[in-house]
């Protein structure tokens, strides 16, 4: 990792007063939000760019001989080339334009995996998935006779590699991993696991909702031959994803969804599909959250992403500190390496009732199974609160939901 630069560093500081929803009094006290990992608050750029497009500039993209048509599609098309950049991938046909991270793997789920899947093969992921990377390989699995196979996770909440490598076989035909987990904050090893799968040849999705929003990802580095991630965690609006493939497996994939802009030709004698990225882009797309996705981007890139490591790094490191010396925490997920997130239990107060009791005084968290029901099962909880961080956040935010939870603990006792 490059050496943050002084001048970016003063920047993240200063990242705040760039969101205008910070700037708010909640049941009379200052906001400390701290559910990033659900949904990150926008900057004003990203609020504005949105704003710009639905006011000037709104017309239907790639369609349009008109000035309002050409505007749409070029802000369009260059947040996928912003996109492209951003992650590193060799070249735009790889950059598939999703409603989230939810629809990029049910698009590989069904037009990777689905044609290719015999009864008996096998989908391994691991015990920590996020629902919707659990949830479309079953569907798959149901209609193919396929199995999911789940590599086991510690009590510290990280992968057991070993057991991984042994569950890797000649009927794997895909390896699905988050990159970091939702639930407990835990970074995979995904650089080991994509070399272990790919020496057998079999081909990785990682589910980057919470990776990209808190890392530098380079999916060309990384190697991994699927990458799926939302705009909403990362800054950008609701509804808007990416699923980067490798171009020679995406070439080879039949459609997703049949529709307008997905094809060349129709007849009632057949169809011929588009080209890459659009053989997979049925149908009008969320424009301006694509367009909100590119200006989010360049605001990562004006942060730049290592000061945003260091910082939420830092800030997590601080969190788990001061929570863990509260007296009747229980902190699930202490993997060795982390980025954002950190779930716990206080006392035998339940989650829900916590999570109002910090609402009342300003914190807002996550409390619950968090779409990670599994991840519950195997630390026998029916849930957790769970505070996750995001550039935006600094020790103030920590401290308030510090002693947001002593106070809790006062009224339980
Ligand atoms: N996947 C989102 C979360 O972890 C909604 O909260």
């Amino acid at each position: 990792m490059s050496q943050p630069q002084e001048n970016q560093l003063a920047s993240i500081a200063d990242c705040r007063r760039d969101f205008p929803a910070l700037h708010q009094q909640v049941h009379g006290h200052p906001l400390a939000f701290l559910d990033s990992a659900a949904s990150a608050q926008q900057p004003e750029s990203v609020i504005e760019a949105v704003a710009r497009y639905q006011q000037r500039d709104h017309a239907n993209v790639h369609r349009g001989v008109y000035t309002l048509s050409h505007r749409a599609t070029e802000a369009y098309e260059g947040a996928r080339d912003k996109i492209r950049s951003f992650i590193n991938a060799a070249n735009r046909r790889e950059v598939i334009l999703t409603s989230g991270t939810t629809e990029s793997i049910n698009l590989v789920a069904q037009s990777y995996c689905r044609p290719l899947l015999q009864p008996g093969d096998e989908i391994l992921i691991t015990h920590m998935e996020h629902h919707a990377n659990i949830v479309p390989w079953q569907l798959v699995c149901e209609q193919t006779g396929a199995v999911v196979v789940a590599a086991p996770i510690n009590d510290a909440g990280e992968l057991d590699i070993d057991a991984f490598d042994q569950l890797l076989s000649e009927r794997t035909r895909l390896v699905a991993v988050a990159h970091v987990s939702n639930a407990l904050g835990t970074v995979n090893p995904v650089e080991e696991l994509i070399s272990r799968a790919q020496a057998r040849d079999i081909p990785v999705l990682l589910d980057g909702a919470q990776g990209v929003p808190h890392m530098s990802v380079d999916v060309r580095a990384l190697g991994c031959d699927f990458y799926a991630f939302s705009a909403h965690k990362m800054f950008g609006p609701t509804g808007t994803g990416v699923l980067f493939g490798k171009e020679a497996l995406l070439e080879d994939m039949p459609p997703y969804q049949g529709g307008g802009d997905m094809i060349l030709e129709v007849s009632f004698d057949g169809t011929t599909y588009n080209e890459l990225p659009y053989k997979f882009e049925a149908g009008t797309p969320n424009i301006s959250g694509v367009i909100g996705l590119g200006a989010a981007i360049d605001y990562l890139l004006s942060v730049g992403m290592d000061n945003v490591a260091q910082h939420e790094t830092q800030l997590l490191d601080y969190m788990m500190q001061q929570l863990g010396d509260i007296d009747g925490m229980r902190l699930i997920g202490t993997a060795g390496s982390k980025a954002s997130v950190q779930s716990f239990l206080v006392d035998d107060i339940h989650p829900h009732d916590l999570g109002t009791i910090l609402d009342h005084q300003g914190v807002a968290i996550r409390t619950g199974h968090h779409c990670a029901m599994p991840v519950m099962d195997y630390f026998g909880v029916p849930g957790t609160a769970r505070a996750s961080v995001a550039l935006y956040n600094n020790r103030g935010d920590i401290d308030q939901l510090v002693d947001a939870i002593r106070k809790a603990q006062q009224i339980f006792s």
